[in-house]
């Protein structure tokens, strides 16, 4: 029966079977040395010409071959002892060797950190980029990550539910990546910048607690800390206020450090809040490194940024923008008081005394060391205030119908107050691992420029497709 290599270590004396990859060989006078991987680490095999048979087919090995190998545990002599690997102290003496499969040379090194190679040939190989140590080390950490939130959210009423990759454009302030709808010739679906509003018509179905680990698609240009497509852990509440949402965030990232990145240490707890008009003024940035010692590799400076404006004007669209998303709460009172802010007598963009881009929002940004590491805000639940706010953000009434009338018209049917937050998986994991940017920490990641080398995408479609599709594309 097959073990693991980190099992050896209590079975010295013991006959074991293991298989994995040719990790390296070396060769010393009349003896071969093989290490030997597998996905709980590294074991020495070692073929004496003794075992005739079988130390002749250990000659022909070579790096990442697949095989097995039974043999002996044995303790190594003191002098040959590896502290540096787990299963150092041992070897297995082999009496027998199987080869599932011969390798090709892997066009790029695989013992070494990675780093060093060109990122388009890691990408084109990234299945074998992914043996590297570091790598299968960060995808197992993004596992324990997802599994702790899950757990935490489980034990205090959050369900973990599922909503559409097919479905229509929702503001996030990128653009949209369409799918073109076979049956509905000239009718695109967009994938979700977010799950925001299906979360937030889970609250009007009366779930009250809900999250998902939501992939997010957001066609925007690619940098070290944005990826095309990412993953957010997207959680909504109803009957709550943001003193809440940020209270349970906190609660979670601590006990997740705690857990998980023991030798971390939590600069500042309770997470410092800051206003975002001063994050502004004291740092220039409404992500601010709060570190005290930036370069300790193991300070976490959480915090809250609050209170930041509900809208910009956005001069080449001559119109006001929200900050974060049209969903969210501004700090009014009511669509009456909110819509003066904007009326001709009010409203400083036509020559009033009222200046909207000082309407602040109920919304917080979670940072972590300078990177913005998760959004949210309550939300909007009074229809006639939301409707204010998709006009004065220049909607005309029928493209908000068009937009958002499912919304507005969930709205109706009772409606709770709510609220949530996304936190970045992606970025939380690139810093907690001290990797340089997301896609060490995503599996199969797009390059700069979007591309996936791997599989070729995007590549151009069948014209039979197009066909179907009854679309044509421009040369
Ligand atoms: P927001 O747009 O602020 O909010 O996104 C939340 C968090 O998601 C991460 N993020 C990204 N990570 C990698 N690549 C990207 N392109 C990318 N874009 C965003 C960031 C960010 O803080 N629906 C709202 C949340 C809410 O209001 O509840 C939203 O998506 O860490």
């Amino acid at each position: 029966m097959r073990i693991l290599t980190r099992e050896i270590v209590n079975l010295a004396g013991e006959d074991v079977e293991l298989s994995g990859w040719v990790h390296a060989r070396r060769d010393h006078g009349k003896l071969i040395f093989i290490d030997i991987r597998d996905r709980g680490g590294i074991a020495q095999v070692v073929f004496t010409p003794s075992a005739k048979e079988t130390y002749e087919e250990a000659t022909k090995l070579r790096p990442e071959w697949v095989i097995r190998v039974r043999g002996k545990v044995a303790a190594r002599p003191e002098n040959m002892r590896n502290p540096k690997i787990e299963t150092g102290n041992y070897e297995i003496q082999a009496s027998d060797l199987h080869v599932w499969n011969e390798a090709a040379t892997p066009p790029i090194p695989l013992d070494t950190d990675g780093y060093e190679i060109d990122e388009e040939v890691r990408f084109k190989y990234r299945y074998l980029d992914l043996r590297r140590e570091r790598l299968a080390k960060n995808m197992r950490m993004r596992y324990a990550v997802t599994s702790f939130m899950r757990e935490f959210l489980g034990k205090r009423g959050f369900v973990e539910i599922e909503t559409p990759i097919l479905s229509k454009s929702t503001p996030e302030g990128a653009r949209d990546y369409l799918v073109p709808s076979r049956v509905y010739p000239g009718n695109f679906y967009a994938l979700p910048q977010s799950p925001q509003q299906y979360k937030q018509l889970l609250m009007v179905a009366g779930f009250e607690r809900y999250f998902q680990i939501a992939r997010c698609f957001r066609d925007e240009d690619t940098r070290g800390d944005r990826q095309p497509e990412f993953t957010q852990l997207d959680l909504e509440m109803s009957f709550t206020n943001q003193d809440e949402v940020m209270a349970l965030i906190e609660e979670l990232f601590t006990a997740l450090v705690e857990k998980l990145f023991p030798e971390h240490h939590i600069q500042e707890k309770p997470f410092p809040r800051i206003e975002y008009a001063e994050a502004m003024k004291k740092y220039k940035s409404d992500k601010p490194d709060l570190r005290k010692n930036p370069k300790d590799a193991k300070e976490l400076a959480f915090a809250f940024v609050v209170n930041f404006p509900m809208f910009e004007w956005k001069e080449t669209e001559q119109r006001w923008d929200a900050v974060h998303h049209p969903f969210t709460m501004p700090q009014v009172k009511d669509a009456k008081e909110f819509r003066e802010m904007f009326s001709a007598e009010g409203g400083s963009a036509s020559g009033g005394k009222k200046d909207p881009s000082k309407i602040l929002a109920f919304q917080y940004d979670l940072v972590l060391n300078g990177y913005e590491i998760g959004g949210g805000s309550i939300r909007i639940h009074d229809p006639a205030l939301l409707q204010a706010v998709f006009e004065v953000m220049g909607n005309k009434k029928e493209d908000i119908e068009a937009k958002f009338g499912h919304l507005l018209q969930a709205f109706t049917y009772g409606v709770p107050p709510h609220g949530g937050m996304a936190p970045g998986i992606d970025r939380f994991i690139m810093l907690m691992m001290g990797e340089p940017n997301i896609r060490e920490v995503i599996a199969f990641p797009k390059t700069g420029d979007g591309r996936d080398p791997m599989m070729g995408a995007p590549s151009p479609a069948e014209p039979a497709q197009l066909k179907e599709l009854k679309l044509r594309t421009e040369k």
